[in-house]
Formats: structure tokens, sequence, C-alpha cells
């Protein structure tokens, strides 16, 4: 992506028409005429009650959690148990990497087939469009699957200040699987056990301002690799993330400290589609900027991935094949983000 493709550029020179590259074919485009603030809104999980010190209450909310996962697939989780500092500090150091000069964040390029560093991700082709958005993107555990050089100097506390929040993130996504397998009626562990040492990586998404919001799509829609996802909606940012419910698009209204959770395609095919990893885009505003940081959750890469037997019977026959989740996630980075095309793979 060279610097006429660079959204954040693009904006600063105040064209007097969106460049071709971002303007999407009619039936593409977001209609957001069309939305209307949906009558229910995601499901809130109060985290605080699903620990289990009252029996009674967690059982309550671990049916709320099964509703919330059958249903919607999205849910927002307050009192995490996360503290503001941490959730701050990381919008703090995404925002200040985004605002350094060109150049600076050229230094760590992304390069094609990685959603790793700087850049656009999931481009294949010179006709493909582009999402008005800016990514930053770094994994993060295991050590391993780090490249280190993508790791920015500046700002200054970038490196220290992602390892906390993942530290934290890391805990909250092993707690949401421990609840989503009580929902499931499995044992607590079952997901901490299948998974190994689970594959977290850290998108931060980056929306300026877009003087046509109605021609182009801050990020196509798509459905998430991962087992999991974690997403904070920047503080003062837009509206932006929308997602598909029966056949219409329903915006998520961030609610301060709050983080959104969704089901990624792993979680569906391992409970054999009984949880929807469902379809979602973010749109951009004609004066607000959206910053948005996002934590993917996955099984370690050799890990086998199916329906689980225990959810697989007479009424609930069989949907996905078994496959290797490390070919998975190459299939995943290597293709355009297409709706829930990607979930083709385990067909
Ligand atoms: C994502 O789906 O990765 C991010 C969407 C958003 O920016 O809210
Ligand atoms: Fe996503």
């Amino acid at each position: 992506v060279g610097h006429i493709d660079d959204v954040q550029e693009l904006r600063k020179t105040k064209p007097t028409q969106i460049p071709q590259r971002f303007v999407r074919d009619m039936s593409e485009r977001p209609k957001l005429a069309a939305i209307v603030p949906s009558p229910n809104d995601i499901p809130i999980i109060d985290l605080s009650k699903l620990v289990g010190s009252d029996r009674d209450e967690q059982e309550r909310h671990i049916e709320q959690l099964k509703i919330a996962c059958e249903e919607w697939g999205f849910f927002q989780v307050v009192n995490h148990g996360i503290h503001p500092s941490v959730t701050e500090n990381i919008e703090k150091v995404a925002k200040d990497f985004f605002m350094l000069p060109l150049e600076e964040k050229q230094k760590y390029p992304m390069a094609p087939g990685t959603v790793q560093g700087y850049g656009q991700a999931f481009v294949f082709s010179e006709n493909q469009k582009l999402d008005w958005c800016n990514m930053f993107a770094l994994g993060v555990e295991p050590p391993c699957i780090r490249n280190q050089k993508l790791w920015p100097s500046k700002p200054a506390n970038f490196g220290e200040t992602l390892e906390i929040y993942s530290r934290e993130i890391r805990q909250l996504c092993k707690n949401i699987l421990r609840y989503i397998s009580m929902s499931l009626d499995l044992k607590g562990d079952v997901f901490e056990e299948m998974f190994g040492v689970a594959v977290q990586a850290a998108r931060m998404n980056y929306y300026p301002p877009c003087s046509r919001p109605d021609l182009v799509l801050g990020l196509s829609p798509h459905s998430d690799g991962s087992a999991i996802t974690v997403l904070q909606q920047g503080k003062g940012s837009s509206v932006g993330l929308q997602i598909l419910q029966d056949g219409k698009w329903v915006p998520v209204q961030p609610i301060p400290n709050a983080l959104v959770i969704n089901i990624g395609d792993t979680i569906e095919v391992l409970t054999n589609g009984r949880y929807k990893s469902v379809e979602h885009r973010a749109v951009t505003h004609k004066e607000r900027d959206r910053l948005s940081i996002v934590t993917f959750y996955a099984p370690s890469y050799e890990v086998e991935i199916g329906p689980m037997a225990e959810l697989v019977d007479k009424n609930n026959p069989c949907r996905y094949r078994r496959y290797n989740h490390g070919d998975y996630s190459k299939h995943y980075v290597t293709n355009k983000l297409q709706g829930k095309r990607t979930l083709e793979f385990a067909k």
C-alpha cells in the first residue's frame, strides 16, 4: 500500500472525490440510511456474576451467556475486572502510533499474506476495493509468533503497554471460554486443554473521518477466524461496528468500560454451529474518527478442530469436517474478507 492508499494521508489532502479504489460497487455500499437503531441492543453480560460466589446467580447468568452466544454471537461484558488504566493506556499508545508520520509507521510494513505490521491486510489484487482503515497488527503469544522487528520503538512505551494489556485480555479470554463451556454443559477446562498454548494476536484499527461514508466501508464484512475475539471501542470514537442479524445490520452502541466479545469461526465449528460466528463490518463517519483494539484468541496451530462429539447427534448431524487449525489460519489470512466465506474451508 503506497502513499496514496493510506487513508490518513488521503484525508489530509482533502480530495474533492473519494478515489475509486475505495468506492464500493452499489451492492456493497453500507446503505447507512436504512440502518435504524435496533429495538434490542446486543446482550450485556455482567462477568462479576459468573464467577460463582452465588451459585443460583451464576446459573442464571450462564443461561444469559448461552442465549447471547446462540442468538447473537456477540455480547458486551461489564465488570470484567480489567482496570480502566489498562484499557486507557492501550488506547493512548495505539492513537499515538497512528498519529506518527507515515514514514515512521512504514518502518513496520505489513507483508502481503500476513496480518502483522502497519497497512492494509487481506488485499491480494489491484482491483480489490480497499477499506477506509489503517491497521497495525502484531502477534503476541506465544512469543514464537512475534515478529520482533515489527514492534515499534515509538511511542516509547508501546511494547510494554501492549504486553500488560495482552496479559489481562488473555486471562479474560480464558475465563470467558470457561463460562462458554459451562453454558454448553461441558467440562470448564475443555477449551483450555484442547487449545494448548493459545495463539493471541492484537490488531489496532484506525478509521479517519470520511467525507462520503455512504460510498466506503471501514472494514469489509467478515467473520473472525479466532475462537473468541475481544474488541475495545475507543473512547470518543464514532459508532462504527455493525453486526449482521436476520439479514439486517445492527450497530453496536459502545458502553463505557465494556468490552465487546464475539464468537469466532473456531467455536462455531467446535460447537457444530450451535454458537455462531457472526458476520460484522465497520462503517465510517463524516466528521469523527474511530479507533478499535481487537484481540484474537485461538488454539495453538497444531490443534485439530472439528465438531465436538458431545454436540453431534441424530438431530444435530455433523456440519463441519476436521482440519488443522494452523491450515485454517493460513487460509484465513491469505483470502480477502468476504462475509462468512472463510468458513467454507471447514465444509
Ligand atoms: C474487527 O472486526 O476486527 C474490527 C471491527 C471494529 O473496528 O469494530
Ligand atoms: Fe472482526
